[in-house]
């Protein structure tokens, strides 16, 4: 299977021009038509980022000339695999891809690719395949280190000297950006729980037992209930590391209900509630990562695709368990209070949050 997708890559260097096969609108010579299918297949829409993802590819593969076929699996890996194998038999070129679950997906994948299909991740892995081209996101590890570095910040500024009391929350466990997540902010938090300036109440501090299933906002509300109940009825809780907004809210909430003082709180995604919080001054932090910057360079791939030219030059490449894969990265951004509007000057609709 894998020889059978290395052949039908185009070669990177010496190909015709579109204009030298056969004139009229023919694809290029390794590449498609202009006017091709695209297929783009969410996980579920169940956070703004997706949901702005869903928009933006509709409008921007449209603007572009292609003509988008765009779906979301409500979590569902089944729901995922037909949604997949329906855009093969539309003549999708490319499947823009963010997983339910990272490792699910190789079956239905090697089958686009068999059929000359061009396969990205978008924002999420995808592992243990070889059927997959590249994969466009900002570095979750990365992400995963400004989520720490926040925390960290937040606890200084707001909760006086160390020792702090926090917890860890990290997202689903089948979603290949959970780990990397938490991986990353646990180089930051690790060595200052070590010397001490942490302390975990709970002493819950691997991923198994701090991941929130289906990122389930109202699980995580449930356990930081109990966390609260079972290791803070007579002691402050300084800060919790979440893995993104709605799950911010959801610690912030549980809080709030349990009488404490809020704690400082990291999150991702800029979703608008987060960020009328942090301007309000409750939730301390998250990390922007625009979604439609994140589509932007998708659709930067598949031109390169589609005119024949194969993919750009990746940022860097990682092992997905099967191969090293081409990464594009963009960088992610933190937002606090104090470079709030300096972040989103650019971005209308959130800076109107802000009034
Ligand atoms: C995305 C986050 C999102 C989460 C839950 C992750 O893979 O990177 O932006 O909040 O999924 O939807």
């Amino acid at each position: 299977m894998a020889a059978a997708a290395r052949q039908r890559r185009p070669p990177r260097a010496g190909r015709r021009r579109s204009s030298e096969t056969d004139g009229g609108g023919a694809a290029p010579a390794g590449g498609f038509d202009a006017d091709a299918a695209i297929g783009v297949s969410l996980p579920w829409l169940g956070t703004q980022n997706w949901k702005e993802a869903d928009e933006f590819f509709k409008s921007q593969l449209t603007e572009a000339g292609f003509s988008p076929i765009v779906q979301a699996a409500d979590n569902k890996v089944p729901q995922q695999q037909q949604q997949i194998e329906a855009m093969v038999e539309q003549g999708a070129k490319v499947i823009v891809v963010g997983p339910v679950d990272g490792t699910q997906l190789g079956t239905v994948l090697e089958t686009a690719q068999n059929a000359g299909v061009y396969v990205l991740g978008y924002d999420r892995l995808i592992e243990n395949t070889t059927a997959v081209d590249g994969v466009v996101q900002f570095g979750s590890f990365r992400t995963g280190e400004l989520q720490g570095q926040s925390l960290l910040d937040g606890l200084a500024e707001r909760k006086g000297e160390g020792p702090y009391n926090i917890e860890f929350f990290a997202g689903g466990p089948a979603d290949p950006n959970a780990p990397n997540f938490f991986e990353g902010a646990m180089t930051v938090l690790q060595p200052k729980i070590d010397d001490g300036t942490l302390v975990v109440g709970s002493g819950q501090t691997e991923f198994t037992q701090v991941a929130t299933q289906d990122w389930d906002n109202s699980k995580a509300q449930a356990r930081m209930d109990s966390l609260l109940s079972g290791f803070y009825s007579d002691k402050q809780i300084d800060g919790v590391l979440s893995p993104n907004d709605g799950i911010a809210r959801a610690i912030i909430t549980s809080s709030q209900q349990a009488g404490q003082e809020v704690p400082v709180v990291s999150g991702l995604d800029a979703e608008n509630e987060s960020i009328v919080s942090i301007w309000e001054g409750t939730q301390y932090a998250t990390v922007a990562k625009p979604t439609d910057a994140l589509v932007a360079e998708t659709i930067r791939i598949i031109q390169s695709l589609q005119s024949g030219a194969g993919l750009p030059e990746p940022s860097e490449q990682v092992n997905n368990g099967k191969k090293d894969v081409d990464i594009f990265l963009l960088d992610p951004i933190v937002v606090t209070k104090a470079n709030i509007e300096e972040v989103f000057a650019n971005d209308p609709s959130r800076l109107e949050l802000l009034k």
